[in-house]
């Protein structure tokens, strides 16, 4: 059954998400060769607590750690690790903050150093695709409408879309109906109501858009080594248009 939030209920999404934004903005300003997803990801639950939030990814199913870290091949749900970050690699750092009860959950993906054009590519491709999406929520739309824009955008700039990973609707619980994959025909699915909050979130390969799974049974990477990139908001379906929970603007 699909929740459909009230007013006051998305105001309270829109805290945790606005601490959220918050804290990509910090993360994009210590992102550099020399670092750790590790340091990141203690960054994170430092800033968190300074703010009255928790990370909502730890503990959840068993996962250790506030931020998901995926590194180039890594599509998503990459461990934060020692390693260190260097000059050409790109990290999506992807986390859920829980603020009063209320949950909103945004990804980001940072160029460390100087990045390929090609990458850059990406970059740029993967975060316009996650406007395309936004831009296609309004009420009467359908969930097919979403996954369409985002689909013929990066395909016709080249890329692939993952297709085992999906946007989600999102609280009270972290992943709940409904379903919102980032490919998909127009005018089918379920149709948007007032209401609705769910993630729009986009998996973008240079390569083909095929996953594997790693032996830690969590991260899943490009079967054929390509990079991938990944931008999610959390967003509210609402008469006056989408409304980004998680903007940074
Ligand atoms: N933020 C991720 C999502 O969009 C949640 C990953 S679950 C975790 O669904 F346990 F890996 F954190
Ligand atoms: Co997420």
């Amino acid at each position: 059954m699909i929740h459909l939030k009230t007013e006051r209920e998305i105001e309270l999404m829109k805290e945790a998400g606005q601490i959220l934004a918050e804290c990509h903005k910090e993360i994009a300003q210590v992102v550099q060769p020399g670092i750790s997803t590790l340091y990141i990801d203690e960054l994170v639950e430092k800033f968190l607590s300074k703010h009255g939030a928790t990370p909502e990814q730890k503990g959840y199913k068993g996962y250790k750690y506030a931020t998901c870290a995926s590194i180039n091949d890594e599509i998503c749900h990459g461990f934060p690790r020692e390693e260190l970050l260097k000059s050409g690699d790109i990290v999506t750092i992807d986390m859920v903050v829980n603020y009063n009860g209320a949950l909103a959950d945004s990804a980001w993906s940072y160029a460390v150093g100087n990045v390929s054009d090609e990458a850059n590519k990406l970059l740029e491709v993967t975060k316009t695709s996650l406007y395309k999406g936004i831009e296609a929520s309004l009420i009467g739309n359908r969930i097919g409408d979403i996954g369409h824009a985002i689909q013929t955008y990066a395909e016709a700039e080249g890329f692939s879309v993952v297709r085992e990973f999906i946007g989600h609707g999102i609280g009270p619980t972290l992943h709940e109906p409904p379903e919102v994959p980032h490919y998909g025909l127009p005018n089918k699915g379920l149709r948007l109501k007032e209401g609705m909050v769910f993630t729009i979130e986009p998996m973008i390969n240079i390569g083909a858009w095929p996953s594997q799974m790693d032996s830690n049974g969590w991260t899943a990477r490009t079967v054929d080594g390509s990079l991938s990139a990944q931008y999610e908001h959390t967003i509210a379906i609402t008469k006056d248009g989408p409304i980004i929970l998680t903007s940074q603007d």
